[in-house]
Parts: C-alpha cells; sequence; structure tokens
C-alpha cells in the first residue's frame, strides 16, 4: 500500500515534529486537539481521522492507552504510538492485545534507536567485545511531564542497552531512584551497564553513552541531536620510569572525532516506518521491546 494521508494527536511539544516530518515526506497531514493550534490542518471532529494511512499519537502518557483504542476502533490500521508505549506493563499488554485482535500494525518512537550517533557506535563496536556502557540523560524536568524520570526517558536507555549490545539489560540494581533522579546497575551479556537519569542539572542538559570494549573507548554525545559527536580513543599504553613517561606506543589511535551523516532522528524514524508499512516488513520496534522497557521503569 501507499501511505498517503497521516494524522496527528495531539499538537503539543513533540505532535509538531511528526506533523512537520510527514509534510516534508510529501503526505496529507491532519492533526487533533482538544485545544486550538492554529497555523496546522486540524480536524474539527474526531471521525475525519478514520482516512488516515498512518496515525501518530502524540497525546501525554496517561492517554495513551485511551487514544490507541480510539483510533484503532474508527479504522485505522498504522499507528505510531510515542514514546513511553503506555503508563504500565498492563495497559501495554492491553493494547498489544487490542492492536492482535483488530489486525493494526503499531510501533512506539522509541527515537534514540534513530539516531545516527548511536547506529554509529553499535556499527563500530559490533566486532569487539564491549565490557562496559554508562549511559547518562541529564538536564531540567519539562513543566508539562507527568512522567516519572524513569518512564519518560530512562525508557531510551533501557532500549538502547539492547540495541547497542545485543544482550537484553538483567541482573539491575537500583542504586538510587525517585521521580527525579535514577541510577540503575544491571548487566548485559558480560558487560556492566550503568544508567544515569537527573533532572536536576539547571543549566545544562547531557545526552551521552561512554562504552569501552576490549579495543576501544568511545564516547558519543548527542545531546544535540543536530550535531552529535562521537570520539574515540584506539590503542593507547605508555610507560613511566625515573618520575616520567618513557615511551609512548603508536599514538597514530590517539583520540580522534569520528565522521558519520548526522541526519535527523525524527525524519529517520518517520520515514523507515513508512517505508516499512508499504513494503509490509516488520515495523524495527516491536511491542514487545516497547512493553520490555516500560517494565524496566515501573518495575525497578
Ligand atoms: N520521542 C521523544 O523523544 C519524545 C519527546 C517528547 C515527548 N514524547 C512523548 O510524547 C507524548 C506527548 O508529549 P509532549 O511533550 O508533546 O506533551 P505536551 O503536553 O507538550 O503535548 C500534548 C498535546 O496533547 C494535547 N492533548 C491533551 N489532552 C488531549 C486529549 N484528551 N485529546 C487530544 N489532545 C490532547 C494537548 O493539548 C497538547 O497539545 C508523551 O507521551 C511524551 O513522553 C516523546
Amino acid at each position: 500500500m501507499k501511505v498517503q494521508k497521516a494524522g496527528v494527536i495531539g499538537l503539543g511539544n513533540i505532535g509538531p515534529g511528526h506533523y512537520r516530518v510527514y509534510k516534508e515526506l510529501g503526505l496529507d497531514v491532519i492533526g487533533y486537539d482538544v485545544e486550538e493550534k492554529p497555523g496546522y490542518n486540524m480536524a474539527q471532529k474526531f471521525d475525519e481521522l478514520s482516512e488516515c494511512d498512518i496515525v501518530s499519537i502524540c497525546v501525554p502518557t496517561n492517554l495513551h492507552l485511551e487514544y490507541g483504542i480510539r483510533i484503532g476502533d474508527l479504522g485505522v490500521k498504522n499507528i505510531l504510538m510515542e514514546k513511553p508505549y503506555a503508563k504500565t506493563v498492563d495497559e501495554c499488554k492491553i493494547l498489544t492485545e487490542y492492536f492482535k485482535k483488530e489486525n493494526i500494525r503499531a510501533t512506539v518512537g522509541m527515537i534514540e534507536r534513530y539516531n545516527p550517533a548511536l547506529n554509529k557506535v553499535k556499527e563500530l563496536t559490533r566486532d569487539e567485545k564491549i565490557l562496559s556502557m554508562i549511559f547518562k540523560r541529564v538536564g531540567t524536568k519539562p513543566g508539562r511531564i507527568k512522567d516519572p524520570i524513569s518512564l519518560d526517558i530512562g525508557v531510551h536507555d533501557f532500549d538502547l542497552v539492547k540495541m547497542i549490545s545485543g544482550n537484553k539489560l538483567k541482573d539491575i540494581r537500583v542504586l538510587r531512584k525517585d521521580d527525579e533522579e535514577a541510577m540503575y546497575y544491571g548487566k548485559a551479556g558480560d558487560a556492566n551497564v550503568i544508567i544515569e537519569l537527573s533532572w536536576k542539572a539547571k543549566d545544562t542538559k547531557g545526552r551521552s553513552l561512554n562504552l569501552f570494549t576490549d579495543k576501544n573507548v568511545y564516547y558519543a554525545d548527542y545531546v544535540n541531536f543536530r550535531d552529535p559527536k562521537i570520539l574515540v580513543r584506539g590503542k593507547f599504553d605508555y610507560t613511566w620510569e625515573n618520575g616520567d613517561f618513557v615511551e609512548f606506543q603508536n599514538l597514530s589511535e590517539d583520540l580522534k572525532e569520528i565522521e558519520f551523516d548526522k541526519t535527523e532522528p525524527l525524519k529517520n524514524e518517520i520515514s523507515d516506518i513508512i517505508q516499512r508499512i508499504e513494503e509490509g516488513e516488520p515495523f524495527n520496534i516491536s511491542l514487545e521491546d516497547a512493553t520490555d522497557a516500560v517494565r524496566f521503569a515501573t518495575t525497578y
């Protein structure tokens, strides 16, 4: 099938991004919101969304369950739910059962899976043994967000552990957890994993992965999605004798910046979803993976 018409429910912070990308990809787009949204082509009645080939659900998380079912009941057959999939694992399961029963194809906007910096790190470490991954996601709490930090932003990192290492997070220990700060330790295969989340960094913001393998040390900083960076330190050693460095070995692979295509994650995500609908391929992000991320965020 050709995807020609898209709907976006909820034009708050992230919804306008979906609306813009669908437009840039040449689709007809219609929005729906309980508030006036000047400048957008808005549906006057919810039923008008029934003609959409795909609908993005970008309302607050406590409404994902309700809108997933309402839009499915209208007959829409492809759904992109913003992350987190839903508020609880039980709600995720209700939605998954419902989509299956109604033959609806749905996926969840775990946008970091489409982050070019993280995909590059995955590619660079493919043939190396990952020994440690430290994810940091820090900043100020967005006023409009009601979800605790692990559900709002931790879901990305829980999911990234498996995306990058191929191993699911396990043996999780919670080192600290409240609504605004959390720190987890776990393992992915043999690798140590630390996830640090904080909304207490008032004047700055960070999203980074510090990873080392048996061969290299990587640092990916992707807080600026327009210009993410990756630094890598390769073979490096020195000997120390009589109070001085006497020999630096092979500095040719010393700290260097990696070049890669800095494409927009949201555009990558939506184009991939449309292509998979048109080609009848399974989505990159399964509902099981999206449910797992909610499970990690709400269980531990
Ligand atoms: N993928 C990401 O990186 C990312 C980024 C931001 C937000 N999100 C997710 O997207 C969702 C929305 O977040 P946001 O920051 O855009 O929220 P927001 O509060 O800025 O926007 C929500 C919009 O939904 C509308 N809305 C509220 N109740 C409604 C209802 N009953 N019916 C129709 N519209 C309604 C509001 O008027 C508002 O325009 C959340 O689940 C959030 O976690 C994901």
